[in-house]
């Protein structure tokens, strides 16, 4: 069974959306599928795949000692998908206790009959959330190009690097007890070069470190870049790869781009995933791309990418988003001569887009002041 933990930094980057219709692409091309909304305290995923209500989520099964596991686990309309619906009853996953989610993840370990297990995560980067992002070594961090999605997505990882650390160290050893003074001593997390502290800690404690490296050894996410605009937002993500690698001592790999699509919003009130109501749309089309790399890795079922094959899926997510932009204009070109939208409503399209690339430009400028601000204060990244 291959997991796929969807995450993000940034709330409303796309998780549920990717979650929703790469789960019925997968199932689609005859895979067993199960999906499950972890989302707890936000559950919406439901809405996503169109169910209107759930009989019960996962907070019925913590709730009720006697609930079993699999009644939680519902058909879908779409064969192959089973679907495992989230709680907004609990207050949310921060709030999980530390055996309720050992016990959850032990029942979806045991999944049988299972080939694919996507796990949508909440936004934001707590314990638990980050322990089932790590219930992978390729989970997916799915960023938008703007630059608060994109730091996010870099803290995100930082705290998934910071979980691994904690847990790979003995609690007495030298780097357990560095790493505590270090966070206790004022700095915190923040000041900490992880590619520094490990080198320290090959030099004094050589068994912390090699339990650190093993624990890393395959761990290898994926960016997912969503609702680009323009081909050229591509680099806003090989930027956070350079922080990734440079501070944190991780590579990732570039699993693809979605552009922003009109069209989900229709899907949305249609009660359909945009990939069984429109599977020509641009957005349908760039998932099935990335279920058909999904596939290919469960066939391939190697260790992490070398340096030269990582290049290459930057490449091509660079040629990919070139591609889809010429598709869109292909699409809008076809609405124009078929009548279907007239230059008017193409002028307003224009209008609205860049009035939000304006309200973006504004507030990138005021997080790159705040870094700034907070660069010249100590802070480091
Ligand atoms: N490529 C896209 N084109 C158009 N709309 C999109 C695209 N991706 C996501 N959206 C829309 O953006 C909104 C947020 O998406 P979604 O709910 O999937 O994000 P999320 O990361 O799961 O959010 P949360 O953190 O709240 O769980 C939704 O209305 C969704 O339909
Ligand atoms: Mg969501």
């Amino acid at each position: 069974m291959q997991i796929i933990p969807i995450a993000s930094g940034k709330g409303g980057v796309g998780k549920s959306l990717v979650a929703a219709n790469l789960a019925v692409a997968l199932a689609q091309s005859g895979k067993r599928v199960v999906l499950a909304d972890l989302d707890l305290g936000g559950s919406n995923l439901h809405l996503i795949l169109g169910l209107r209500a759930v009989p019960q989520g996962i907070g019925t099964f913590f709730s009720s000692s006697s609930f079993p596991f699999e009644s939680l686990i519902i058909d879908t309309e779409t064969p192959n998908l089973r679907f495992i619906p989230g709680d907004n009853e609990i207050p949310g996953m921060a709030n999980l206790k530390q055996s309720q989610k050992k016990n959850l993840i032990r029942h979806l370990l045991n999944l049988s009959d299972t080939d694919f297990l996507i796990l949508d995560l909440g936004a934001g980067t707590n314990s638990n959330t980050l322990d089932f992002f790590l219930l992978s070594n390729h989970g997916i961090v799915v960023t938008t190009p703007t630059l608060t999605a994109t730091v996010n997505a870099y803290f995100f990882i930082k705290n998934a690097i910071f979980r691994l650390l904690d847990t790979s160290f003995e609690k007495t050893s030298w780097a357990r007890l560095e790493l505590d003074r270090r966070l206790a001593s004022g700095s915190g997390v923040q000041k900490l070069y992880v590619s520094k502290f490990l080198d320290e800690v090959k030099k004094n404690d050589q068994e912390s470190y090699a339990a650190y490296k093993k624990a890393t050894r395959n761990f290898q996410p994926r960016f997912l870049l969503n609702m680009l605009d323009d081909p050229k937002d591509v680099d806003k993500v090989s930027r956070v790869r350079r922080s990734c690698r440079e501070y944190l001592d991780v590579d990732l790999e570039h699993l693809g781009v979605i552009y922003r699509d009109e069209l989900q919003d229709v899907a949305l009130a249609s009660r359909l995933p945009i990939i069984l109501y429109k599977p020509q749309a641009v957005l349908s089309q760039a998932i099935y791309r990335i279920a058909d790399k999904m596939i290919q890795f469960e066939r391939a079922d190697t260790g992490p990418l070398d340096l030269t094959e990582l290049e290459e899926t930057y490449q091509t997510a660079t040629l990919e988003a070139e591609i889809d932009f010429s598709a869109k204009l292909a699409y809008l070109e076809e609405l124009l001569d078929t009548g279907a939208l007239s230059t008017g409503d193409l002028v307003e399209a224009v209008r609205s887009q860049q009035f939000e690339i304006t309200q973006l430009k504004k507030e990138n400028t005021l997080l790159k002041s705040k870094i700034v601000q907070a660069i010249q204060s100590g802070y480091k990244f």
